[in-house]
């Protein structure tokens, strides 16, 4: 299926190393800045429920706010136990200061 993009945020909303969260729908999403570029992913971490957004940016990384679980954010690769399933990551395209996340219909 074809991903529709979605509005989640205006580019000036995050400076490097914020995390928000959007609802799509109903997808819940993490929303990141770093390294100047904007990624996305699920919302609430595979290992419990935990808010992805609530958690703590290191670098590349994202920090779990429960058990020390973490996670790559480029990738959703699950980098730290607890986690071993990776994060779904979804597809994000700037368009002027609008950031834009695909998910699929
Ligand atoms: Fe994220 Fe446990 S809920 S590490």
């Amino acid at each position: 299926t074809e991903a529709d993009y979605h509005r989640v945020a205006t580019t000036t909303d995050l400076h490097d190393g914020d995390v928000i969260e959007v609802q799509v729908g109903k997808t819940l999403l993490a929303i990141y800045k770093i390294d100047g570029g904007f990624y996305a992913t699920e919302g609430v971490c595979t290992h419990a429920y935990a808010r992805m957004a609530e958690g703590y940016v290191e670098g590349d990384v994202i920090e779990c706010p429960y058990h020390g679980g973490a996670f790559d954010i480029r990738s959703g690769k699950a980098v730290a136990a607890p986690c071993t399933q990776d994060l779904k990551t979804f597809p994000v395209r700037i368009d002027g200061d609008a950031v834009l996340v695909g998910i699929a219909s």
